[in-house]
């Protein structure tokens, strides 16, 4: 269960460890990141902006998404915080050069090279450079950057991607088992990896989780690709990333800073439509009951 408080009020000599870690996403999503670096970082504040006016995210132009990424971003700045990180894999495909060069010198983490580095790590072992099969936004699948960050990582791996469109409003939506769920999987996935697929069929080592909203389905996912794919999202390496470059950059809260850090670290929420709906459905994602009350409602 969260521990949900004010932050302390910040004074202006307050030591840049007592700032909160920035997470944005295009809306509830990026809970499933926040709740991972809030197990891991349990001292730390994190402030949470879900532009939910705006999603999906997955859909639209880079220039667009690029845009409202550094929007969404701006607000989150201009509250303090010590690092950025983009959980909107759309976003950070689209956009992370551009907010680590407009928001320099802060840190700006996104979630593809950490999703591509778990990838590579489940099939290091593969005399071939193994089979890893990515699923996300329309967005993300045609930027290729996990390609690009897994080629980056290992150079024979084979990768396909698939846009999976529909399983954003179906996570929203709670629709996340049964046969619906799992109907839309196998719509999405059969072509490439089921038998229909003939001679082309794909037989991933490695299935990546590329989009916020898919984790909780991940279920219905197995139920197509079988038991052997090794299904994976990027919430906890990116986490691991968080935790990395906090202590690299001596950023990590300790007790003795400034705004000394309550037992447990306090989450505060934004949102730029619907603080409600935001609590209601966040808190499948967080899987913690999540107060309307502490949802700001925000204007980008
Ligand atoms: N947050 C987006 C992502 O991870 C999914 C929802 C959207 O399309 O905005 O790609």
């Amino acid at each position: 269960m969260f521990q949900i408080i004010e932050f302390p009020v910040m004074t202006a000599d307050a030591e840049v460890r007592g700032l909160p870690i920035g997470i944005f996403d295009s809306g509830i999503g990026g809970l499933t990141v926040l709740s991972a670096v809030h197990r891991r970082l349990a001292r730390e504040c994190c402030l949470y902006l879900g532009d939910t006016a705006r999603l999906p995210y997955g859909t639209k132009s880079r220039g667009t998404v690029v845009r409202y990424a550094l929007q969404a971003a701006e607000k989150l700045v201009e509250r303090r915080i010590k690092l950025l990180v983009v959980a909107c894999n759309t976003a950070t495909a689209a956009a992370l050069p551009d907010l680590q060069k407009a928001f320099a010198p802060l840190p700006v983490i996104g979630v593809v090279e950490p999703g591509a580095r778990a990838a590579c790590t489940v099939v290091s072992g593969k005399k071939h450079g193994g089979n890893i099969l990515i699923l996300g936004t329309e967005s993300t699948v045609n930027s290729r950057a996990y390609d690009k960050a897994i080629h980056a990582l290992r150079p024979d791996a084979e990768v396909r991607g698939v846009a999976c469109t529909l399983f954003v409003p179906m996570a929203e939506e709670g629709w996340l088992t049964g046969p619906i769920a799992e109907l839309t999987a196998a719509r999405y996935l059969a072509p490439v990896i089921g038998e229909e697929a003939g001679h082309n069929r794909f037989r991933p080592d490695c299935i990546v989780l590329g989009c916020t909203h898919f984790p909780p389905l991940a279920g219905a996912v197995a139920s197509v690709a079988g038991p052997e794919p090794v299904i994976i999202d990027s919430a906890e390496t990116t986490a691991e990333a968080v935790e990395q470059e906090l202590t690299r950059l001596n950023l990590l809260r300790q007790t003795g800073d400034s705004n000394d850090p309550p037992a447990s670290g306090c989450l505060r929420f934004l949102t730029t439509d619907a603080p409600e709906r935001f609590a209601r459905v966040g808190g499948i994602f967080l899987n913690a009951p999540l107060n309307p009350e502490n949802v700001e409602l925000v204007s980008l």
